[in-house]
This record gives structure tokens, C-alpha cells and sequence, in this order.
């Protein structure tokens, strides 16, 4: 099932009044140091998009969006075997950016899968 989905934005409080347009509210929000990322966590129903905006230009956001601009950054999915999916993933040939899991955002276990796996598109396991 899937988590949520990632935007890099440059203006969090924009982005976060945009998607308020769609019916989207906070639900939680703070900042992942490690990642030097502030994060907004939207919610409509079931469904999440997690918002990110970079502390500085020297972190892994500032840089995607030095280099492509805003947009989709990630998909998240929902795993409650993480452990087991990333040894699966790696096995099919998976380049694992996070061999082990690490603390995320909202207390969550995660791991990221680089894009070169899914043709393009960089996934995040959250331990849910
Ligand atoms: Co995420």
C-alpha cells in the first residue's frame, strides 16, 4: 500500500495552502535533521503527500531541486517486514541507499531504494 507521496517544494507554506485547495490538511509537521529537511505531512482520507523543504542548499533536497526544481520526489510504501524487503530488493539487484533502516519522519523506521532499480523513480519503505 502506498505511504505517502513526496514533493520537494522551495515554499513549504505555498505548497502546503495549494494543496489545501484539494481537500488537503496537515497532519503533522517538523524537521528530520538528517536529512536537513522540514516536512509537512498532508492528509486527505487515506491518502498522504509529505511535502519537503531543504534547511539549506547542501542537502539531499537542496540539491534535487537545484538540479530539477520542484516536483515529485519519492513514493513511499507501506511495509510492516522492512527488514525482509530491502534483503528481497537486494536480491532482485536493488541499489539500497539505506541498507539499514533509519529513523524518519514521524517516528517511522524507513529506507530508501535508489531510483536506478524502478526506471526512474526513487522509493522509500516506512515501517507502517
Ligand atoms: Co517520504
Amino acid at each position: 500500500m502506498l505511504h505517502h507521496v513526496g514533493i520537494a517544494v522551495e515554499d513549504l507554506e505555498k505548497a502546503k495552502e495549494r494543496y489545501g485547495l484539494l481537500g488537503y490538511a496537515l497532519e503533522a509537521e517538523g524537521v528530520v535533521e538528517g536529512q536537513g529537511v522540514r516536512v509537512a505531512m498532508l492528509k486527505k482520507g487515506e491518502s498522504r503527500l509529505e511535502l519537503l523543504a531543504p534547511l539549506g542548499p547542501e542537502t539531499p533536497v537542496g540539491r534535487f531541486l537545484a538540479k530539477r526544481g520542484g516536483g515529485l520526489h519519492h513514493l513511499a510504501f507501506a511495509t510492516q517486514t522492512i527488514e525482509e524487503d530491502l534483503a528481497c530488493l537486494e536480491a532482485q539487484g536493488a541499489r539500497l541507499i539505506d541498507p539499514v533502516p533509519r529513523p524518519g519522519f514521524g517516528g517511522h523506521r524507513v529506507a530508501f531504494i535508489h531510483p536506478s532499480f524502478s526506471g526512474g523513480v526513487l522509493w522509500e519503505l516506512v515501517e507502517a
